[in-house]
């Protein structure tokens, strides 16, 4: 069976399944703990690709339901944007 502990689940901030794991069994329960643990969820796309990954492995750990989880904090945009652009952007 491969080594899947390894594997980048959040490659913005080079999390592997092994520190998300690690980080459920000190007792995270939450995407959210999940992040402030690990830094998963807080790069650039701020989870859009990794927020999938760490809710299965949740799920798979917790036997939790993606229903029964909590949507994650997000912060805002890193750069300042006017509000012209954020008016024209509609
Ligand atoms: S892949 Fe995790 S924050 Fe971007």
């Amino acid at each position: 069976m491969p080594d899947t502990t390894r594997q980048i689940i959040c490659r913005c901030e080079d999390v592997t399944e092994e520190e998300v794991l690690q980080a459920i069994a000190q007792g995270a329960a939450t995407a959210d703990e999940v992040k402030r643990l690990t830094r998963a969820g807080m790069g650039h796309c701020q989870g859009r690709t990794c927020r999938r990954l760490v809710n299965q492995l949740l799920a798979r750990r917790l036997g939790q339901k993606p229903a029964d989880q909590r949507p994650v904090t997000q912060r805002s945009p890193l750069q300042p944007v006017s509000l012209k652009t954020l008016a024209d952007s509609h």
